[in-house]
């Protein structure tokens, strides 16, 4: 059956270059109507086509539609970026005297977001952990109109219950998002488990080669319309340019989530026995304390793993120095993989005692498996694990003093 959501997905085609194999860009910013009443019907309506490609774009609607296809929605809309997509979210379906419930360990920037800027217009948030459902109800306040989950979560790889969280959302009359960029629509459709709106970073799994920063929503026709309303208003759009390379990524999405989670596989395998590791979160783990809700729920694990090393900051740093073939990236879901130091990156905004309760500690280094040989992945692991064997020498500490002063 998913077989044949994918065949579909990447035979949708652009209706106005119907003849093209490998569809062509659609480059353009307006479009030439064959009189004035055209351009009046296609304004108010009365005739459906393109107006501007701030809000009307044949590439665009293309990578819209595929990824709906995908994720199994009736429609999507595209934006420039991840963090773009939930602003879109934010502005539409709030209002003041509104509260949001987010979960805990989301990517840090989305919680800035809402704790930050929507706090000055008089919307409140509050954190809960993603795994703990009577949390969930407990945090509920009368006014609770959005909750927001990212499953498995990153850096940590905690699981939120979607079907659970669903039934509590739909009780409350809220909203409920589920951010999906860690696993893709190949590993997980949020839509059939009751969310009601799937968010991605597009530039993660679904470009697949770290090119593009683009963001997207999928759901119902009556939560997406007003969703591409807003977009006509903000111009917070995604490029022709970027959404046709979207497109063809789409096409080679579910070949390179198995490539991805069999080689994350044997990384965690490898992992999990080294002797100066203290512990490796990943959905892969067979015990992991979610494993039931994992199978019944994923279809695939997320090639983001996350390890705890023997010591402290130095010591992740070092590792993280070492590598070689490894890049030092802040981004994941890329051929290349890539290395972060979440607690000084992408959960920097975080308190330290924030950081502490979501387990985003010192020691801890987050890895997103890419496409290479797993092997040459593997050794340049084994080179820099040794690195760290050979204690710090004097003149070494002192290039590393300054790393305690950050
Ligand atoms: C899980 C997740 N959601 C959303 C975002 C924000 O997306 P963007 O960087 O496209 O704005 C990120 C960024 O890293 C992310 O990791």
């Amino acid at each position: 059956m998913y077989m044949e959501i994918i065949t579909s997905a990447i035979h949708q085609r652009i209706d106005c270059l119907d003849d093209s194999h490998s569809e062509a860009i659609a480059l353009t910013s307006a479009y030439d109507f064959n009189s004035a009443s055209e351009a009046a019907n296609r304004f108010s309506g009365v005739t459906q086509g393109n107006i501007y490609s701030r809000f009307t774009n044949p590439s665009v609607d293309l990578f819209e539609r595929k990824l709906a296809t995908f994720e199994g929605a009736e429609a999507s809309v595209a934006f420039s970026s991840g963090m773009s997509a939930y602003l879109a979210i934010a502005i539409t379906f709030l209002k003041q005297g509104d509260h949001v419930l987010l979960a805990s360990g989301i990517f840090g920037t989305t919680t800035h977001l809402f704790r930050q800027y929507f706090g000055r217009f008089g919307i409140t948030a509050s954190v809960v952990d993603v795994d703990d459902i009577n949390g969930w109800k407990k945090e509920l306040q009368h006014n609770t109109k959005l909750i927001v989950v990212e499953t498995p979560t990153n850096p940590i790889l905690a699981v939120a219950d979607i079907k659970q969280l669903s039934l509590i959302a739909k009780e409350q009359k809220a909203i409920f998002v589920v951010d999906n960029t860690l696993l893709s629509p190949v590993f997980q459709q949020p839509l059939a488990f009751g969310a009601d709106l799937v968010l991605h970073s597009v530039g993660k799994f679904i470009d697949g080669q770290g090119r593009v920063v683009g963001g997207a929503i999928s759901g119902s026709y009556k939560l997406i319309q007003p969703l591409k309303d807003y977009l006509r208003s903000s111009g917070t759009c995604l490029s022709a340019f970027n959404a046709w390379l979207l497109s063809k990524s789409m096409d080679t999405l579910y070949a390179r989530m198995q490539q991805h989670q069999s080689n994350a596989i044997k990384v965690y395998n490898w992992l999990k026995v080294q002797d100066m590791i203290v512990s490796v979160n990943s959905t892969i783990d067979p015990e992991h304390s979610q494993a039931i809700l994992i199978s019944e729920q994923q279809k695939g694990h997320s090639p983001i793993l996350t390890f705890s090393i023997k010591g402290g900051r130095i010591e992740a740093w070092k590792i993280i120095d070492s590598f070689e073939l490894i890049s030092r990236c802040t981004n994941i879901g890329d051929a290349k993989t890539m290395v972060t130091h979440p607690a000084t990156t992408t959960h920097g905004k975080y308190t330290i005692k924030e950081r502490e309760r979501y387990g985003i500690t010192e020691n801890l280094i987050r890895l997103s498996i890419g496409l290479e040989n797993p092997k040459d992945i593997i050794d340049d692991l084994n080179k820099a694990f040794d690195a760290i064997k050979t204690p710090i020498c004097s003149d070494k500490s002192e290039e590393y003093d300054h790393v305690l002063s950050l």
